[in-house]
């Protein structure tokens, strides 16, 4: 491979959506970010300058960080923030990995505004298993606040409420056209008849799953999370916050008399209807040379409009993610876990904290504020990094190596709330050996009820095992798990209402953290981290930190 550099100047820019300008933090001015090309094997170096008044950090999400955890980027996990006029050379290679996958700021809500895609290409003269395509397109769906996320957030937190939702919802930056004043503010793709286009699906929203589809057209599945899959056809995809997906279009053979709207909806939350709620940008054909009808004519061409599942279609979703299956052919094998030498049931959902005495809170019952946890356990973010702690041994005061293995307290998870719906705070990790052999159940719990949450953890890739609704039986559903072709990746729904089984080696020494990729429920506590230690040979250490690793 080569190394390719790459500088983000994080800095302050203008932009303006919805009619509402607002200075936005940003990479060297653009929004959504420069995009990170590389191919598998290759080094990339990223010399991140902080020219804001915010801390920073950068997270290569999916990158798998073999032996460069210094290079993850979660903030106050595997370093502390980049302080204003500070600077910090990320630095890592890309190891088994080809597709898409995102960078995005790790720390409060930044990423709302600095996030861009991170394209793999294959090893040179390796071919994709797939037709080879005309064009590549990379297509990242976000969010816009008119407010500020962070003030959004902080405000959050004191008071215990839930906080505001996005005002819109982007493809690249844009709204499109059924949003107030935001008709130039508008994602086409123009394509030309009979041509196949990859396009490069990012799911960088803070808080929404979302649901995608283009009229009149048919979506083939390719690779999800930089691993391939094994291709399937279908209108509509549904993609979490932290999955990416690549899809093949192939345009109609002949210029059709229409334009076609692509649409992207939340699966959970919101009204459900197409309106001007939903992100659309436009499929145009270009006209063949000879036949071109005018520029007026092409413009008052019919619009066609997808249909999206339903508001909680979580039959659809069950459907979509069971389609999901590794390649898993000589070339491309899933090397799944065959054996495993830790099994972990881990419950995942929101709960309650106390209130502060001097504060009014929003939560449920009116005197708790909203949490979340992981086995009851709210996690707090040190204010040093815990690698760091790990590293040189000081986890005084740090970080504790106590995190249940099971729930603290044992739920039905069926619908029926718990009574005790406390959750108690701590910044507790698990520890494993190196090459330790991982079977995690994550069960939904429906402590303030069923939702669904995506699951992201660093540093590896895991195997998709399980699935299924209600709860987990340790009897008679683990001998139906795939252990042959189940789909790979770094980012899992964990079912509203019902679990998912996940199985990773733990061959990657560092501290990993793992956590919700709704961005709200992190920021409660939706969150944890492994300690996968050091192996006896030279090349299963993690090496020392770099130099300019920011201090706190
Ligand atoms: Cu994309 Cu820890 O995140």
């Amino acid at each position: 491979g080569v190394t390719r550099h790459y500088k983000f100047n994080i800095k302050l820019q203008n932009v303006t959506r919805l009619c509402h300008t607002k200075s936005i933090v940003s990479v060297n001015g653009q929004f959504p970010g420069p995009p990170i090309f590389a191919r598998e094997g290759d080094q990339v170096v990223v010399k991140v300058v902080n020219h804001v008044q915010n801390n920073v950090t950068i997270h290569w999400h999916g990158v798998r960080q073999l032996r460069s955890g210094w290079a993850d980027g979660p903030a106050y996990v595997t370093q502390c923030p980049i302080q204003t006029g500070q600077t910090y050379v990320y630095n890592f290679t890309i190891t088994g990995q080809r597709g898409t996958l995102f960078w995005h700021a790790h720390i409060s809500w930044l990423r709302a505004t600095l996030y861009g895609p991170i394209i793999i290409l294959p090893k040179k003269n390796v071919p994709y298993p797939f037709v080879k395509p005309y064009k590549e397109v990379p297509i990242i769906f976000g969010e816009w606040w008119n407010a500020d996320p962070e003030a959004v957030i902080t405000q959050a937190l004191q008071n215990g409420g839930g906080p505001n939702v996005s005002d819109a919802y982007t493809i690249n930056g844009l709204p499109g056209p059924l949003y107030n004043c935001s008709a130039q503010d508008t994602f086409k793709l123009k394509v030309k008849p009979g041509r196949t286009y990859l396009l490069r699906l990012i799911n960088a929203a803070l808080n929404d799953e979302l649901f995608f589809s283009i009229a009149n057209h048919t979506l083939t599945v390719v690779d999800v999370d930089a691993i391939y899959v094994k291709p399937f056809k279908t209108d509509t995809i549904l993609i979490t916050p932290g999955q990416t997906t690549n899809l093949l279009l192939k345009a109609k053979p002949h210029f059709p008399n229409a334009t076609f709207l692509m649409a992207a909806r939340p699966y959970a939350t919101g009204r459900g209807t197409f309106d001007n709620s939903t992100v659309t940008g436009l499929l145009h054909y270009e006209t063949p040379p000879k036949s071109s009808p005018s520029a007026s004519s092409f413009k008052n061409l019919p619009l066609f409009k997808p249909t999206l599942p339903a508001l909680n279609d979580t039959s659809f979703a069950a459907n979509f993610t069971r389609k999901l299956r590794s390649l898993a052919n000589s070339q491309f094998p899933a090397n799944v876990p065959q054996k495993v030498d830790k099994q972990f049931f881990f419950t995942v959902g929101l709960g309650t904290n106390p209130c502060p005495q001097n504060q009014t809170c929003q939560g449920p019952n009116n005197s708790t504020k909203f949490s979340a946890s992981v086995n009851n356990v709210s996690f707090v973010l040190p204010t040093t990094a815990i690698l760091q702690a790990h590293f040189f041994q000081q986890s005084n005061g740090v970080y504790t190596t106590d995190f249940p293995a099971t729930p603290i307290f044992p739920f039905n998870y069926t619908g029926t709330p718990p009574n005790n719906t406390m959750v108690s705070n701590g910044t507790k990790v698990v520890v494993l050996p190196f090459n330790t052999s991982v079977e995690l159940v994550l069960q939904d719990t429906s402590i303030l009820g069923i939702e669904s949450h995506p699951l992201h953890l660093h540093g590896f890739n895991f195997f998709v095992v399980g699935q299924g609704f209600g709860n987990f039986d340790s009897k008679k559903d683990p001998p139906k798990f795939n252990l042959v072709d189940p789909v790979e990746r770094n980012t899992v729904g964990v079912p509203s209402g019902g679990w998912v089984a996940i199985r990773f080696l733990a061959d990657n020494p560092g501290v990993w953290f793992m956590h919700c990729h709704l961005e709200v429920h992190t920021s409660w506590g939706l969150k944890m981290a492994w300690m996968v230690m050091d192996g006896k040979l030279p090349n299963q250490k993690l090496p020392p930190p770099p130099s300019d690793l920011p201090q706190c």
